[in-house]
């Protein structure tokens, strides 16, 4: 049975993965602070994402631009004038909506969710932005924003990449950072934050290849998902109709997931056509084109841009993971995450907390951190400290018990199927690297 949002957010609070931000003082508008698992699965997502897109391809480099930001880039992307959405007021309940996520009556007006009125202001555009000062002095001139989208500090150092790098159109740039977005209504758990961390590429190939270059993404990015164990009917590609498309798309594709409450975006893939890079070059005087020295050929390239979310990605991780099962006649909740996306890849836990078994499983812990990211417990009894491991998704638990101390073997056993086997400690680290297949 899928599993239902009240469960997972059970989940993700009592294991440690995301805990409500500020809790203590009753938490803070849809804020949210991820905990000791919720790092590890994080940091498992964006070096998953890093890895097929920079380390696997000679053609990508890396990135890491400012968050806080001048007004110029943002006037010149359009996104102060263009980055909206439309805002109302329910003038009975006094709740604030975007417009385009109310119902409408059968004579086509918007009905408030919360109280089914139907008296709602005039839709008016409301900016996205964070806007902010920088230095010491509120005025117009120290006005900054937090960057709502990693892309702009790409087109901004095109020129810079182009120099230092020596890179050819088809090339990317790749980036993971935050951003922020002042949501009208946030919401979903993790899936709408007004904070979030974005994982981007910025493809820049000759313009009369986009088309192909926006299919090869579309398909390379909806893959990617299916890789790391998402099943292929909780996925799908959604192309936007023309109405949908943002102020700078000539053509957006969305990878859909299949949440509790229905389909949402992980990940866009647009076609930016060559509207960022002409529309910096224009406002800031330099030149944003790339020269080709063998042919004397000079264009501004277009941009394919797969754009993806860290936190919709970990949820739809942990949701396509959830399972329940039996053994030995006892209820169990298992992840069965990818194991480059599980938090841990192994748990050492020593059969007893006796002092004789703790030195030879504090060995095999040294052993295996170089080579995976590992838990050690020595709490309760070692059923419990399996089902705990199953819930948190660790592939595989290596148990050391009176026996080890004789025959200098281990147990390792298997979180899918239960299955355990013993071997050497002179092979753990052999084994355990073939059995996550790194
Ligand atoms: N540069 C293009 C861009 O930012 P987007 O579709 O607005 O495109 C890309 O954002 C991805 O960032 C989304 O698919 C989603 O995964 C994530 N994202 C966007 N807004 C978000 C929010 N408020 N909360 C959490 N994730 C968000």
């Amino acid at each position: 049975m899928p599993v239902s949002m009240e469960e997972l957010v059970r989940l993700c609070k009592a294991r440690g993965f995301v805990f409500p931000s500020a809790e203590i003082y009753g938490g803070f508008r849809s804020t949210y602070d991820y905990g000791p698992l919720g790092v590890l699965m994080a940091r498992n997502v964006k070096e998953a994402w890093w890895r097929s897109m920079v380390q696997m391809r000679r053609e990508v480099v890396g990135l890491d631009a400012a968050i806080l930001s001048s007004p110029k880039i943002w006037e010149a992307s359009g996104h102060l004038k263009n980055f909206t959405d439309p805002l109302v007021d329910c003038r009975s309940c006094k709740q604030r909506w975007r417009a385009d996520q109310l119902p409408t009556t059968e004579d086509g007006k918007l009905k408030c969710i919360n109280c089914a009125s139907t008296d709602i202001t005039e839709a008016r555009p409301f900016n996205l932005m964070f806007k902010t000062f920088a230095g010491p002095v509120e005025d117009d001139g120290a006005v900054a924003y937090l960057r709502p989208e990693t892309a702009q500090g790409h087109f901004v150092n095109f020129a810079n990449v182009l120099q230092t790098e020596h890179l050819r159109p088809p090339f990317g740039t790749a980036q993971i950072g935050k951003s922020f977005r002042n949501e009208i209504t946030p919401g979903n758990f993790v899936f709408r934050t007004r904070e979030f961390e974005q994982m981007e590429l910025e493809y820049f190939v000759p313009p009369a290849d986009s088309p192909r270059w926006f299919e090869y993404w579309c398909k390379e990015r909806f893959e990617w998902y299916l890789r790391f164990g998402i099943p292929r009917e909780m996925l799908r590609l959604r192309h936007h109709r023309a109405e949908e498309l943002s102020h700078y798309s000539a053509g957006t594709a969305d990878v859909e997931f299949d949440f509790p409450w229905g389909w949402g975006e992980l990940e866009g893939i647009a076609n930016r056509t060559d509207f960022d890079l002409k529309a910096h070059a224009e406002a800031s005087g330099q030149v944003l084109e790339y020269f080709d020295q063998t042919t004397g050929e000079r264009y501004v390239p277009h941009v394919i841009e797969p754009a993806a979310g860290v936190a919709r990605t970990m949820m739809a991780f942990l949701i396509a993971a959830y399972t329940t099962d039996e053994v030995a006649g006892e209820a169990r909740t298992v992840l069965r995450l990818h194991p480059r996306i599980a938090p841990y890849q192994v748990a050492v836990l020593p059969l007893s907390k006796k002092d004789t078994l703790l030195p030879l499983s504090e060995e095999v812990l040294a052993l295996l951190q170089p080579v995976a990211m590992c838990d050690y417990d020595v709490t309760r009894a070692i059923g419990r400290r399996y089902r705990r491991q199953d819930e948190i998704g660790t592939p595989l638990c290596v148990t050391v018990d009176f026996e080890s101390l004789e025959d200098k073997a281990v147990t390792v056993r298997d979180r899918d199927t239960t299955a355990q086997e013993r071997v050497p400690i002179d092979r753990l680290v052999e084994v355990v690297q073939s059995r996550l297949a790194w």
